[in-house]
């Protein structure tokens, strides 16, 4: 574990999806800046493994269900004392154009990208409202804004996200209560290598393609990302609401 300049010191943090990708890498750097983790994720024991590495708390908890966001929560409450920090990290990707799109695909990524954010997040704000405090941070995409061909469900789920958070901010900072968004690019993460083995014939030809989509030609990391969340998560983003923060390699601009 990396020692940071203890940026979340005392605070405690929430992470969906802290598995892998930007999620462990978030639990990973939010530890070594003073947080105290919690990490859950649909599978367990990445759930698990990423809590022991960082010294915290992991649960199995899937954001599609409602009874799973709030038995977890109630319990991190109860072991922790209180959640300053809500990541919602957890998402599955879907490829194809709206025409080749299943219903099932449609449902399912809506399920875990939209409906996720918003269960998780209920069962978290009452808290929050309560401590009139907390840093909710929702991950979209830079697809949410610019659009890509054959992503049609995913994108369609990120909009949603990017839309849920303005109109969350527009409830809660009343309370004391930040809600941002985090729009990346293209980040190498298995979430990237599974659709390049499922949407490509020949996945090394279409990593080399994706690639150049951005304007540095390289696809992003997932400490990237975790550096975004970590601002947005410190009280050094406090007059920070409702942003839409782009962690792209300036791929908007490689047209
Ligand atoms: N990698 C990218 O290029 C990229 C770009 C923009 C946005 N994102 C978003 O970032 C987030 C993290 O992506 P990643 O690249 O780290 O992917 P990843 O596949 O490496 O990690 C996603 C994690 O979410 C978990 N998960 C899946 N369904 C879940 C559920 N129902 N409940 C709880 N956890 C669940 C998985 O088990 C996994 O551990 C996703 O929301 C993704 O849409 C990724």
């Amino acid at each position: 574990m990396r020692e940071g300049a203890m940026r979340l010191k005392d605070k405690v943090c929430l992470i969906t999806g802290a598995g892998s990708g930007i999620g462990r890498a978030t639990a990973e750097l939010f530890a070594g800046e003073g947080a105290t983790i919690l990490a859950t994720d649909v599978d367990e024991a990445a759930a698990l493994k990423t809590a022991a590495d960082v010294a915290g708390r992991g649960w199995r908890l899937d954001v599609t269900d409602q009874a799973s966001c709030e038995s977890v929560v109630a319990e991190a409450i109860r072991e922790t004392g209180r959640i300053d920090v809500l990541f919602n990290n957890a998402g599955i990707a879907g490829v194809g154009k709206l025409h080749e799109t299943s219903l099932e695909l449609w449902e399912r990524v809506m399920a875990v990208n939209v409906r996720g954010v918003f269960l998780a997040s209920r069962a978290v704000v009452p808290h929050m409202i309560e401590r009139r405090s907390g840093s909710i941070v929702n991950m979209s995409s830079c697809i949410a804004e610019i659009g890509l061909a054959e992503r049609a469900s995913y994108g369609a789920s990120k909009g949603a996200v990017l839309a849920l958070t303005r109109c969350m901010q527009a409830d809660y900072a009343q309370f004391g209560i930040r809600v941002n968004a985090l729009l990346p690019g293209t980040i190498h993460t298995p979430f990237v290598d599974r659709y390049l083995k499922e949407s490509y014939p020949d996945p090394q030809a279409g990593l080399e393609s994706i690639k150049k989509r951005q304007l540095t030609g390289e696809l992003g990391r997932a400490e990237d990302v975790a550096y975004a969340a970590l601002y947005l998560a410190s009280d050094e983003s406090r007059f920070v609401l409702a942003a839409a923060m782009y962690v792209d390699g300036g791929v908007r601009g490689a047209k």
